[in-house]
């Protein structure tokens, strides 16, 4: 069967084994019957796919302070980032280096305070979250020089942090096609504001292609290949 991917004018050939995969998660969903709908609903949830979802979060936990006045590296808070495909959601501990002190009576920190008295962890509310067919991994986008805004969008000056990307399949693949669209030096990582012309003086598609080659980032046949995200 062929697939031509939105946005974009390549054509995929899907490999014979596609042909199995929908029967496959037939028969790992839990309730076989319910699973087509399901991932008709999924393409459709607000969690997925609609840029802007921004639930109410347990403690109005602000990034525009945090990470843009009080200017926090990301690292400080999402430890795992560089080393893991997770990013680590910070324990209410990593809260408590500072709120045992600032803000130590404030009702907007109670959840906070409860939290660390009873050991029972914080109920942040997921807000990116992908399909568990696809596959995602921080840490090979981290140490290949991806940057955090580029995927994530201005957090540094949001107040509730928001989807800023559609997470869709063609979404990634444009990327993975023209990585050196979006490559930047490693020590850059979390800085919100880099522009490769203005803080490396050099357009972005040249850095882009240098820094592909020294990071050793694989060719476009690599990774679009459909084994890269579902596994
Ligand atoms: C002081 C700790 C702290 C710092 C610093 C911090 N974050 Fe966060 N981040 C959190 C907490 C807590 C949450 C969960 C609550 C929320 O969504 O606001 C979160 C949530 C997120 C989410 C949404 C996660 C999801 O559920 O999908 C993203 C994306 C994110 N942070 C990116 C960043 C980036 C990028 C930076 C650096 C510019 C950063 N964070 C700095 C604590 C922090
Ligand atoms: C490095 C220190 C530091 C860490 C770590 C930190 N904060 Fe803060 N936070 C501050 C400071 C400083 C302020 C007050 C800024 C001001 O009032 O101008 C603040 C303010 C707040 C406020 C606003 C309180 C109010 O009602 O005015 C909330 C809510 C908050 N932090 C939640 C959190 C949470 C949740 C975490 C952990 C994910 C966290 N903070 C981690 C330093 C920190
Ligand atoms: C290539 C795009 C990309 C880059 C770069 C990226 N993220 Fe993400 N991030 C995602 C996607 C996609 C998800 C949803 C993953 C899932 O649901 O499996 C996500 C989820 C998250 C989450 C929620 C926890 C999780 O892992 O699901 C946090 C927190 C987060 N990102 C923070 C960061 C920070 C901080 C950086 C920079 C150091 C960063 N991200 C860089 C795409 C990216
Ligand atoms: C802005 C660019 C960009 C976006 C967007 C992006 N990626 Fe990537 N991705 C990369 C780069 C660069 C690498 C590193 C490739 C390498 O090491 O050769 C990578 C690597 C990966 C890898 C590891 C591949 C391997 O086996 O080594 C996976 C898995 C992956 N991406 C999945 C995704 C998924 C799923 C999405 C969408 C939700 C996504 N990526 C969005 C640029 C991007
Ligand atoms: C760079 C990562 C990446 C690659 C490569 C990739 N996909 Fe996907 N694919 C995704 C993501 C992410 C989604 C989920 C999008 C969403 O949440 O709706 C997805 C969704 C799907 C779906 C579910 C239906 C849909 O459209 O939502 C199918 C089927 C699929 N991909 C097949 C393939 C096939 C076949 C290939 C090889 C030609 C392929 N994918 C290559 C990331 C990728």
């Amino acid at each position: 069967m062929d697939v031509t991917i939105q946005g974009s004018s390549q054509k995929f050939v899907f490999p014979a084994w596609i042909n199995y995969l929908l029967p496959l998660v037939l028969i790992l969903g839990a309730g076989g019957a319910v699973y087509v709908p399901s991932l008709v609903g999924y393409a459709l949830n607000p969690t997925t796919l609609n840029v802007g979802y921004a639930p109410v979060q347990p403690v109005p936990f602000s990034h525009a302070l945090h990470a843009g006045r009080l200017g926090m590296d990301c690292r400080y808070c999402h430890t795992t980032v560089e080393s893991a495909g997770f990013a680590a959601i910070p324990p209410t501990q990593t809260c408590m280096n500072c709120h045992s002190t600032i803000h130590n009576d404030k009702v907007t920190l109670a959840p906070v305070r409860d939290s660390h008295a009873t050991g029972k962890p914080m109920e942040w509310k997921k807000i990116h979250d992908l399909g568990d067919y696809s596959y995602f991994n921080h840490s090979a986008h981290i140490n290949k020089g991806v940057g955090c805004v580029t995927c994530h969008g201005r957090v540094d000056t949001m107040d509730v942090v928001r989807q800023a990307k559609n997470l869709s399949m063609s979404w990634c693949i444009e990327c993975h096609r023209n990585p050196e669209q979006h490559l930047r030096p490693r020590d850059q990582i979390t800085n919100m504001t880099w522009d490769a012309q203005v803080d490396a003086g050099q357009p972005q598609l040249a850095l882009g292609l240098d820094l592909k080659k020294k990071y050793g980032v694989h060719d476009a046949a690599y990774m679009t290949s459909c084994s890269r995200c579902h596994r």
